[in-house]
């Protein structure tokens, strides 16, 4: 499609392999598959869920949101349902509103889903983008509990930055539809100083050291990224859960799809602490330390 070459992808990104949604899919039907399976991970019925979360800058429909979608194709009836537009960060923002409504008492079962389509979104002839976006979904259900869960949370954006990576929408009646917009190497550069910014901050609010944890959760961007959030950490790449090569950057279901991965695969167990980490458009970026 483009001049590049399977060299310089791997290189650059570490991206190997993506998933690109078929074309009669959207944020919603993705997101209801994910939300499926982690219902039956809980082992709850779908009417348990009292709200419904999607993080998504990628939903078909303004309204109804793809978070309505989810709850009828789950057949969950009476939920609060609205969705989250954070970009890339949006599951960590998800997170953030789960954890207050369920720690003021108006939600106990909360279904946060992250899914994305941004394949679609990216011009085809636009090299520096093209290359690096998959579509995905991911979902998990939090509650309250006294002997697992959230230690810190820390959500923030730097709106004067908004022009180095944005989606416009289609207007109605325009010509053209705008492709995303990024400027790699200057989103690269801030990523890794927010991030390593954030990790920090998190940690000191949950009382702890990198020594304490057991694995890093990280937004899949690009693996340099990642790799430099690590190194602040000093923890070795075998803690770091890296879904990158194979699915590439799925914005916001990408923390998600990397904690399904960790937790199915059997490296995370029950009581591991996780730091889950992410940076978007916006900017935005988001993080939560949780005990498994
Ligand atoms: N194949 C081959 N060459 C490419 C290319 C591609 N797919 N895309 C860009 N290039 C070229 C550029 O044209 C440039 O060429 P030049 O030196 O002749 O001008 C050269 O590679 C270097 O470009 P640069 O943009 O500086 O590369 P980079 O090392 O920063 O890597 C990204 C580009 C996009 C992979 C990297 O910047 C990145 O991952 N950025 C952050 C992405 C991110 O986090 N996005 C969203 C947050 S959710």
């Amino acid at each position: 499609m483009v001049e590049t070459s399977d060299e310089w992808i791997t290189e650059r990104t570490g991206i190997k392999e993506r998933r690109i949604a078929a074309p009669e899919e959207t944020a919603a039907t993705m997101g209801a598959q994910a939300a499926k399976q982690a219902l039956e991970a809980a082992s709850l019925q779908a009417t348990d869920i009292d709200t419904v979360i999607c993080a998504t800058t990628s939903s078909a429909y303004a309204f109804p949101s793809s978070a309505c979608e989810i709850a009828r194709l789950l057949g969950i009836e009476r939920a609060m349902a609205f969705d989250v537009a954070a970009a890339c960060a949006g599951f960590s923002y998800a997170y953030s509103v789960a954890h207050s409504l369920i720690l003021s008492g108006q939600s106990s079962k909360v279904l946060i889903v992250g899914s994305d389509l941004l394949s679609r979104a990216c011009d085809p002839t636009d090299r520096t983008t093209i290359i690096l976006f998959g579509d995905g979904a991911g979902a998990c259900i939090l509650g309250a509990s006294d002997t697992q869960g959230t230690i810190a949370l820390h959500a923030s954006a730097d709106p004067f930055s908004g022009d180095l990576l944005s989606l416009p929408i289609p207007q109605r009646g325009a010509i053209e539809t705008p492709w995303l917009y990024m400027k790699g190497n200057e989103v690269f550069k801030r990523a890794v100083v927010v991030l390593a910014e954030l990790v920090t901050k998190t940690l000191e609010k949950g009382q702890m050291t990198a020594a304490d944890l057991d694995y890093l959760v990280p937004h899949q961007a690009n693996l340099r990224i990642i790799a430099a959030t690590a190194r602040k950490l000093h923890l070795d790449m075998a803690q770091v859960i890296v879904t990158l090569d194979k699915q590439g950057n799925t914005s916001a279901a990408s923390v998600p799809l990397a904690l399904d991965e960790g937790i199915r695969s059997g490296r995370i167990k029950r009581g591991d602490v996780l730091l889950l980490e992410s940076f978007g458009g916006g900017f935005t970026w988001g993080s939560a330390l949780v005990r498994y």
